[in-house]
């Protein structure tokens, strides 16, 4: 379809949503591969899978856990009872997802029994600061479940307001309060660790999504790009540095000097945002030379035994003048999908978090588990996970592969990357890549249209490049020094 043709459309239909559905961590798309990778039985999607069934979170015979109070701490005489929770958030989107590969209602059912129960209880949470990690964390979780079943028409019909009153009321609300620096403990916005706000930016993401809100699905855009705190991706990785021998450019991350753990979950939140993001058309991955895989790389790199220059790091609270060791070489389920969106779907060169996703699958015996598979405590509930299942591509699958609509031209660190065109003649000898951050210090000119698998010169700089394509989405890649 031609652009003026679906924009004409577009004009006809005025109250058809922008929002895509379901388009938080999952797509349509994700479940017919899924299917398809089922049907022909094909590792890693058939193991992952097969483990998903097989444990107790994804049972329709699965029962609620809800209470009115969710307490990450013991205080006293009250118990921590997050894993509640924590366990019912991972069983409604396994039975989500259940539902849209296997069909059978039985199973949204069961997640929408689990979020109605939710809806109609919860009302309070820890008195100290840890409830935000419980409304950022188990908030996104929340809110990709019930996406999963937001078409399963007897949740449509009741419990579906029931869990979005909740929801606005009593999670939403601190999601905004903690994002707009009003929790009495912040010291100044950059008090919190970015694992913080990344988690609280991902659950306003995903309600706008939901609830077709584009003001908080905006909110969560720009606080990702310009916010003020450690969730914002120049504060989240928040030096750029050389990378030893290679001399490209990574990315420090803000919680690397305190230890690697965190650091890890804030990939794992990064990669939650983009992904929510670009299913509905915004390609955060790629935005400031695609900050987070700069930072993925860096992080990689160090984890798997290897130096990192480190820059001194404060917040006006901590001070660090060296990396921290601490939980080095940990894994969380993130890097299949940090993996396939860099190296695959836009074709970038990523050896670090290429080697990150090996080291993070053999570890996890084969495959990239998920909430409720591969062990107990907060951790392993901070994200949803299933990356083998969810995201892993193989050639037929990039073969297949076409860029959502809305893309935009962005340039990375070590290559510039224009995405979106819909035919190389898009590309010309007056087509000018403008720099979107500082350090690329030059505007540079395409000497001339293009094929894809032509080798090509810039304006700038004597380096040769490669155009590449993929299905009716061409990617010109050209070293632009830094
Ligand atoms: C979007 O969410 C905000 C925050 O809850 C609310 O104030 C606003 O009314 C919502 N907008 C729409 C169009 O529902
Ligand atoms: C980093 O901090 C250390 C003190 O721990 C100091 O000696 C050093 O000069 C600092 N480096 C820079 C570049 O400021
Ligand atoms: C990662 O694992 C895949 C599959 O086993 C292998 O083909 C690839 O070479 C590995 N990559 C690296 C960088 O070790
Ligand atoms: C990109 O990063 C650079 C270096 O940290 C920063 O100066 C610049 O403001 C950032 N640009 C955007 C658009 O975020």
């Amino acid at each position: 379809m031609t652009t003026s043709l679906l924009l004409q459309l577009l004009f006809l239909l005025p109250f058809v949503s922008a929002f895509v559905h379901p388009g938080l961590l999952v797509t349509s798309s994700d479940i017919t591969r899924i299917k398809t990778k089922l049907a022909a039985q094909l590792d890693p999607w058939q193991s992952s899978w097969n483990k998903l069934i097989s444990i107790k979170y994804s049972q329709s015979t699965y029962t609620n856990n809800a209470v009115s109070s969710v307490y990450r701490d013991t205080v006293g005489d009250v118990h921590a009872n997050a894993q509640n929770l924590w366990h019912d958030a991972a069983a409604a989107f396994n039975l989500g997802l259940r539902w849209k590969v296997e069909g059978d209602p039985q199973f949204a059912k069961a997640a929408a029994n689990i979020l109605t129960a939710w809806g109609e209880k919860l009302t309070n949470f820890d008195i100290g600061d840890d409830k935000y990690l419980t409304t950022g964390l188990q908030g996104h979780q929340l809110v990709n479940a019930a996406e999963l079943i937001r078409d399963y028409a007897p949740f449509a019909d009741s419990g579906l307001k029931t869990f979005t009153d909740m929801f606005s009321n009593v999670i939403l609300t601190k999601n905004m309060f903690f994002l707009n620096h009003e929790a009495g403990s912040e010291h100044n916005p950059k008090h919190f660790f970015a694992n913080w706000e990344l988690c609280n930016m991902a659950s306003v993401m995903a309600f706008g999504v939901f609830t077709e809100n584009q003001t908080l699905f905006d909110f969560s855009v720009e606080y990702f790009k310009t916010g003020i705190g450690n969730g914002a991706i120049n504060n989240a990785i928040s030096n750029l540095v050389r990378e030893p021998g290679t001399g490209k450019v990574i990315g420090q991350p803000q919680e690397s000097g305190r230890d690697q753990g965190h650091t890890g979950l804030d990939f794992q939140l990064l990669g939650v945002i983009a992904q929510q993001a670009w299913n509905q058309g915004v390609d955060l991955y790629s935005y400031n030379s695609s900050r987070i895989l700069l930072g993925a790389e860096y992080y990689a790199r160090y984890n798997l035994g290897n130096d990192v220059p480190f820059v001194n790091y404060t917040n006006g609270i901590v001070f660090y003048d060296q990396i921290s060791s601490a939980s080095r070489g940990a894994y969380r389920p993130t890097w299949e999908l940090l993996y396939a969106h860099y190296a695959q779907i836009k074709g970038l060169d990523v050896p670090w978090t290429e080697q990150y996703k090996n080291h993070t699958v053999e570890s996890m015996g084969g495959f990239e588990g998920g909430a409720g598979s591969w062990g107990e405590g907060s951790g392993h509930y901070d994200g949803l996970g299933w990356g083998s299942l969810l995201y892993h591509l193989d050639s037929s699958d990039v073969d297949a592969l076409s860029s959502p609509t809305g893309q935009t031209s962005s340039i990375s660190s070590s290559s510039a990357v224009l995405t979106g065109a819909t035919a190389h003649s898009d590309i010309s000898s007056s087509t000018s890549v403008s720099p979107v951050s500082t350090f690329i210090p030059t505007t540079t000119t395409l000497s001339s249209a293009l094929a894809p698998g032509t080798t090509f010169a810039t304006s700038t700089s004597s380096t040769s490049s490669t155009a590449s394509a993929s299905s009716t989405t061409y990617i010109y890649e050209y070293d632009c020094g830094f």
